[in-house]
């Protein structure tokens, strides 16, 4: 069993900030690495704070020489698909680039256990849902290509240098912290829960509805919306898991169940008792039409639960972080 120290890159952002959470309450020690280029340093509550890059590897000996993890959770990374298709070489660079120093860094270092924030954007457009690990990755943007790129150099590192590794494929990290502590802050504001929750309390106009021509029941692209404390645990589970000697492996986070565009504005109707504005427009390119995980592996190996799978509770978390984060 691992315990102690366990180095968080991107600690301060979105899902890292709610995986330190997590390891705190497991009794581990988080300590964020991260430069704040898109994190917050306010979300940083459970452990020391490093201000540093992934790219900056004598930065990154320097806090792993005072800190001595026995474990990094890599989170840092650039997550918008849009941009990642009109400025590549900023997403190959950082995530590629920067995950191969960190990597090269652990390994001088002596930090041989990663958990790696890794996405369903790795597999594309599937043939087939739901989506299982063994799924065909054929990334449709440079954003999912430079995961899986990490992917790959995970795989080739752990059968080289004795490297314990484990990449969690999550689908859409949806909702906030029950305790309403943290929650999602992105600037700029691209996913559409949040989108959908300002549009009903005012903060911002109707919300766009990408696309109603899809080949889905409603018309609307279908997803499945995990939320973002489920996707904390499940990272304490796979770092438990390779503490105790589990081989390297891969698996999908999700709750197994899709929903359209429209049922999320629908959900977010009932959650906030007030209609949304809404506009239909065109599609927006780069969008597969569904994605619904098989995430039967995690439970199986992993004994992973999701403890808010509703989606209704995903939004009404979201809701109340955001009536708090609006006052
Ligand atoms: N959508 C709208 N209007 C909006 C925003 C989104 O209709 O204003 C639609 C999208 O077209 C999509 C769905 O809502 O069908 C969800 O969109 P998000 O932008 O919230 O999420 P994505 O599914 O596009 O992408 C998310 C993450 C990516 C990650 C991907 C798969 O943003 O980083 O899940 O993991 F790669």
């Amino acid at each position: 069993m691992c315990s102690d120290v366990v180095l968080v890159t991107g600690g301060a952002g979105y899902i890292g900030s709610h995986a330190c959470k997590a390891l705190a309450r497991a009794g581990f020690k988080p300590v964020v690495y991260d430069n704040l280029s898109y994190g917050h340093e306010a979300a940083v509550r459970w452990g020391p704070f490093e201000l540093g890059d992934i790219l900056d590897s004598q930065r990154l000996s320097e806090v792993c020489e005072r800190h001595r993890p026995v474990a990094v959770m890599h989170f840092a990374a650039f997550a918008y698909v849009g941009e990642s298709v009109v400025d590549p070489a900023k997403y190959y660079h950082n995530n590629v680039v920067g995950s191969l120093t960190l990597l090269e860094t652990m390994r001088a270092c002596g930090v041989r256990k990663i958990v790696f924030s890794s996405t369903c954007a790795t597999y594309g457009v599937p043939d087939v849902l739901p989506i299982g690990e063994a799924t065909p990755q054929r990334p449709i943007n440079p954003y999912g290509a430079s995961k899986l790129m990490v992917e790959r150099i995970l795989s080739d590192f752990g059968s080289a240098y004795d490297l314990g590794w484990t990449a969690l494929r999550y689908f859409n990290a949806a909702g906030a912290d029950l305790d309403g502590e943290i929650g999602e802050d992105h600037d700029p504001e691209t996913h559409l829960i949040p989108l959908v929750i300002d549009a009903a309390s005012g903060r911002r106009g109707p919300v766009s509805v990408f696309g109603t021509d899809y080949d889905t029941p409603d018309g609307t692209c279908i997803r499945d919306y995990i939320h973002v404390a489920d996707l904390a645990d499940a990272h304490v589970l796979a770092l438990k898991a390779l503490c105790a000697g589990a081989p390297s492996d891969v698996y999908n986070l999700g709750n197994g169940q899709g929903f359209s565009v429209r049922e999320v504005i629908a959900a977010v109707e009932q959650v906030c008792g007030r209609p949304v504005p809404a506009r239909m427009m065109a599609r927006r390119p780069g969008d597969p039409a569904a994605l619904v995980s098989d995430a039967t592996k995690a439970r199986k190996q992993l004994d992973w639960r999701p403890k808010i799978p509703e989606l209704d509770r995903i939004v009404d978390s979201a809701w109340k972080w955001h009536q708090k984060a609006s006052r």
